[in-house]
């Protein structure tokens, strides 16, 4: 039976008739016994963090979970409500916003953090590090550096300032190294000599210092975020569900788009 056993292998859970083990732990110890992100952890690193661990995981789930009706994930999540979509497709149409550009941001981040990390971890002084890995990541894939820059939130936003003075709290306990929020602020500070102007930490690049610090693999960091952001989703979407609105576009329907073909319509 092996050939059918071995089609799905797994480290995270083992089942017989009235057993359930996550990680090698049974369920029914762990209900009761370890938080929402203690579980998270368990589940996508294999052990238990430390109480300290879970609690700055836990201050990045918490920072990220909303942003309101005019953040795309939300509108998402709010629209498909009206057009009939229940909770679960609510949830799954607007997690599917959380790329690259919006709310997914962390993933690249972390993994800029860490060629930043490895270029000083060679000896090269953390600005210069900084500014030469800012400099290859706009040359080779994109002007935006993933993390920083807001379309509302300036010249600050918020949440970053506080998070990372919580990784600051963390290092000085000995929790995490705090190499990933110095390198944070050496790449906002880059950012903004280089631009003349403020380029805040947004909450992917704040978050993912603390997924960095805390040592999640980049592809989690948007993982943990979605997690994170799902919290607002359902809270949006079930909001929406009982005020009931029905098939609502991004816009009330007396603003229209630009139109830019032949013949436009004149406006009264
Ligand atoms: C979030 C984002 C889409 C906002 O973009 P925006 O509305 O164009 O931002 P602004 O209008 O404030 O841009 C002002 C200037 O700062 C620059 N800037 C903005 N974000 C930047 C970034 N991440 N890296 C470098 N420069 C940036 C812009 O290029 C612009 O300069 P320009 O006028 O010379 O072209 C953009 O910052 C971005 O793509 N960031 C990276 C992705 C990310 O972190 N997403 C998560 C968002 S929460």
């Amino acid at each position: 039976m092996s050939d059918v056993s071995d089609w799905w292998r797994t480290s995270i859970i083992d089942m017989a008739p009235g057993r359930i083990q996550m990680r090698g732990r049974p369920i029914e110890d762990l209900i009761g016994s370890v938080t929402l992100p203690q579980m998270i952890w368990l589940m996508t690193r294999g052990e238990l963090p430390s109480d300290a661990e879970a609690k700055l995981l836990e201050c990045a789930l918490v920072a990220a979970v909303d942003h309101g009706p005019q953040a795309p994930s939300i509108a998402a999540a709010r629209m498909a409500v009206t057009c009939g979509l229940n909770l679960n497709g609510a949830l799954a149409s607007a997690v599917n916003f959380l790329d690259d550009v919006h709310g997914g941001a962390g993933e690249q981040s972390v993994e800029l953090y860490h060629e930043i990390a490895h270029c000083a971890a060679e000896g090269v002084p953390l600005e210069d590090a900084t500014s030469r890995r800012i400099d290859v990541w706009q040359t080779e894939k994109s002007k935006y550096i993933p993390g920083f820059g807001h379309r509302f939130h300036k010249p600050r936003d918020p949440r970053a300032p506080r998070l990372l003075a919580l990784v600051e709290d963390a290092a000085r306990n000995g929790v995490v190294s705090g190499r990933f929020g110095a390198i944070g602020t050496a790449v906002q500070s880059y950012l903004e000599s280089k631009a003349g102007r403020a380029v805040p930490m947004n909450i992917d690049g704040a978050t993912a210092v603390i997924f960095a610090e805390l040592g999640f693999a980049p592809p989690l960091a948007r993982g943990l975020f979605c997690l994170s952001r799902s919290i607002g989703i359902v809270a949006h979407a079930w909001e929406q569900m009982e005020q009931g609105g029905r098939n609502k576009g991004p816009t009330p329907p007396d603003y229209r788009w630009t139109y830019e073909g032949e013949n436009p319509i004149e406006q009264a």
